[in-house]
């Protein structure tokens, strides 16, 4: 791609181990370190209700959404409902007081999200990015903020590298929101259950509808499969690997996926294809 590079962005992605990688046709193989980030165990969370899109130009080959039928949402029809007519305000607080799963009795604090200051509070800010991950580990829990972990600095260092950072738009760099499927912790930092992923996704949808970001990059498989389990057939048994290089649709926003970045810690190899996969996500967000 034609990302430009300068000197500094270089040598952090030198100090990350990154090795500057444009993506290559993907291997017909998935390394075995990569099986780790593999969907061994579906957790089949409610699709979403994407809405097929007409594809866009885009980079690299665009999935476009294929219909499938509407699946009734786990979650209360009628909370459901409620949380998709919220203002940005009352969403925060809709989590804040949430105690539709067992969570809420374990958790320190919700993690709504964080992204650039606000003028007015009860607008949500303006954003390019969308990151997702998967839930709230013990720092962030303790904090109410997402990745604020080993992960979360990683996430933050690669991010900046390809000029995108949550603080908004220093020094020029694109604004990114980061939010977690799950709003609370799982204790011990099991999986997401799957009812908890139900009453949460509310959350999430409605996040997306009133963020409205230019790209959402979908990190490791709980999100993967959060976002795409509505357009994209047998996510649930894909390994994250081979849905990797495309681009996908939530809602008409263009989906990249990638290495959840606590995966990326443990498996320095696939740095340089997590790194691909962020040129690919702004490309396509220049190419908008
Ligand atoms: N892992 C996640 O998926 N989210 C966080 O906020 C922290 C670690």
């Amino acid at each position: 791609m034609a990302l430009e590079l300068d000197a500094r962005q270089r040598a952090m992605l030198e100090e990350m181990h990154v090795r500057v990688w444009w993506p290559q046709a993907p291997a017909p193989a998935e390394p075995a370190a990569a099986q780790a980030e593999a969907v061994a165990a579906p957790v089949a969370p409610p699709p979403m209700a994407a809405r097929p899109a007409p594809a866009v130009a885009a980079p690299a080959p665009v999935v476009a959404a294929t219909p499938r039928p509407a699946v009734a949402p786990a979650a209360d029809d009628g909370r459901a409902a409620a949380i998709a007519a919220m203002d940005w305000t009352a969403l925060q607080q809709s989590v804040s007081g949430c105690e539709a799963c067992k969570l809420c009795g374990t958790r320190k604090n919700t993690v709504f999200g964080v992204g650039p200051a606000v003028p007015q509070a009860e607008a949500p800010p303006r954003v390019d990015w969308l990151i997702v991950g998967e839930a709230p580990g013990e720092q962030e829990d303790l904090r109410g903020e997402p990745f604020v972990g080993q992960a979360g600095k990683l996430l933050d260092n690669m991010l900046r590298a390809v000029g995108v950072s949550r603080h908004g738009e220093v020094r020029g760099a694109q604004a990114a929101f980061i939010v977690n499927v799950l709003k609370c912790r799982p204790p011990g930092n099991r999986n997401p259950a799957l009812d908890e992923v139900a009453q949460c996704e509310p959350y999430l949808k409605r996040q997306i509808a009133l963020l409205q970001p230019k790209i959402i990059l979908a990190v490791g498989r709980f999100a993967v499969q959060s976002l795409l389990a509505g357009s994209v057939p047998d996510v649930q048994t894909q390994p994250l690997g081979r849905l990797r290089g495309k681009v996908y649709r939530y809602e008409a926003v263009p989906v990249v996926v990638s290495y959840h970045p606590a995966y990326l810690l443990r498996s320095l190899p696939e740095k340089a294809k997590a790194w691909a996969d962020l040129c690919l996500a702004m490309e396509t967000v220049k190419s908008l």
